[in-house]
């Protein structure tokens, strides 16, 4: 057994263990002058510090404030090549949507992806997860998606399997089926549902299938199919919907039980009463608000109609070079007018959630102990600051990263 105090903390921070709708999200639990116990990587015991117990060990930790580590439920951190042509292309006006439909964007990072070894992809994504752990993140989604051909798809998960050995943050992995091919594209989502997906299911190289369903990709028939297939081979499910049209992805996604719906930016009543009346999770991504000038994400008026809301960075090279959860949980407030106290929540309880975790995101008895050490004596430093790292620490189980 290893045991260690955490003392001389000016405040500890945390929602309640579990996912958090509507006003709940709100309320965090505050203690002033704080101790926390970690007993073999998990919270035994929290509370002040002049009510702590004996330990074997005290660490002290300076006087800062401690919140619970961040997790990123939606990256797509694996990728080859650059977008940076893209990125001057829209700045002078030619829509995300018409880069894709011409063959580019998404589409380009396949090309590059598909001539990647597995060593380069490893070697490719690790800084990146670097920097989105600097940034607070104890748990990464990883999303495949750059392949298309199975070869690169399952080359991806695999990926992330090596990636596990290098760094202690927890790395979840999703099979994304992200755009189709131009060409046969019924036998591709057949092949899809009766071989891709029970292969990977097999090889337990992902514990969940997303589909983009959109007007440039996936149609409702087509990822209905594909989430069908994942669940009867026992993997979970999400989607990437309402990104640029209300096509049904969401109404889909309430309907066959998905953890979560991600992206949103397009939703309006229908989708938002779908969602508020289900225990799916809304998952917005405000880096991509930013980088591609989309309207926000109505995650206002999710929160407020009853939803379970999640932030992510949606980390890629196309529509959000955000390495950064911080990042996107300080641009949760300012541009989906989030609460700095809804957006810690929606970027750890409801984050796991929107994996399907409930171990971890809260610093409550029994939950990882997953946390971050501030700078500042303040948390609000961490949804306030912008362009600067207000973290000092992320332990993982305990341990200092
Ligand atoms: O979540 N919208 C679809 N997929 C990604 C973008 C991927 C890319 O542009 O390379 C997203 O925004
Ligand atoms: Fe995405």
């Amino acid at each position: 057994m290893t045991e260690v105090l955490f003392t001389n903390i000016a405040q500890i921070v945390t929602p309640q263990a579990g996912p958090q709708r509507g006003a709940a999200m709100r309320e965090l639990m505050v203690i002033p002058d704080a101790a926390l116990l970690v007993r073999d990587g998990l919270v035994a015991w929290v509370g002040s510090q002049k009510d702590a117990p004996q330990a074997q060990q005290t660490h002290d930790l300076g006087g800062v404030a401690v919140t619970p580590a961040l997790i990123d439920p939606h990256t797509h951190a694996i990728w080859a090549g650059n977008r940076l042509g893209d990125f001057e292309a829209r700045v002078e006006g030619m829509p995300y949507e018409t880069i894709l439909a011409r063959g580019g964007g998404i589409r380009s990072t396949m090309r590059a992806t598909r001539q990647a070894s597995l060593d380069e992809l490893v070697a490719l994504a690790l800084p990146r997860l670097q920097a989105l752990s600097a940034s607070g993140a104890a748990t990464i989604e990883i999303k495949s998606g750059y392949g298309l051909d199975f070869e690169t798809e399952v080359r991806m998960l695999e990926a992330v399997r090596v990636l596990q050995t290098r760094t202690a943050a927890a790395l979840c992995p999703t099979l994304l089926l992200h755009v189709p091919p131009e060409e046969n594209r019924a036998e591709y989502v057949q092949e899809v549902c009766h071989s891709l997906i029970p292969r990977v299911a097999e090889g337990k190289l992902a514990e969940a299938v997303d589909v983009f369903c959109e007007t440039e990709a996936f149609s409702v028939p087509e990822t209905r199919a594909m989430l069908e297939a994942a669940r009867r081979h026992g993997l979970q499910i999400k989607l990437h919907a309402d990104q640029f049209h209300t096509i049904g992805g969401t109404e889909l996604a309430c309907e066959l039980g998905a953890l979560s719906v991600d992206h949103l930016e397009a939703s309006t009543e229908g989708q938002i009463r779908a969602l508020a009346a289900s225990p799916t999770v809304a998952t917005v991504l405000p880096g991509v608000t930013l980088h591609l000038g989309l309207p926000a994400a109505p995650a206002r008026a999710l929160i407020d109609a009853g939803a379970c809301l999640a932030l992510g960075t949606d980390l890629n090279p196309g529509s959000a070079p955000v390495f950064s959860p911080q990042l996107a949980l300080a641009l949760g407030v300012r541009l989906n007018r989030l609460t700095p106290a809804e957006a810690l929540t929606a970027a750890t309880v409801n984050a796991a959630a929107a994996l399907g975790l409930t171990d971890r995101g809260a610093l409550s008895v029994g939950q990882r102990a997953d946390f971050l050490a501030l700078h500042s004596a303040d948390w609000r430093d961490l949804p306030y600051t912008l362009g600067a790292n207000p973290i000092q620490t992320l332990w993982i189980k305990g341990r200092p990263l």
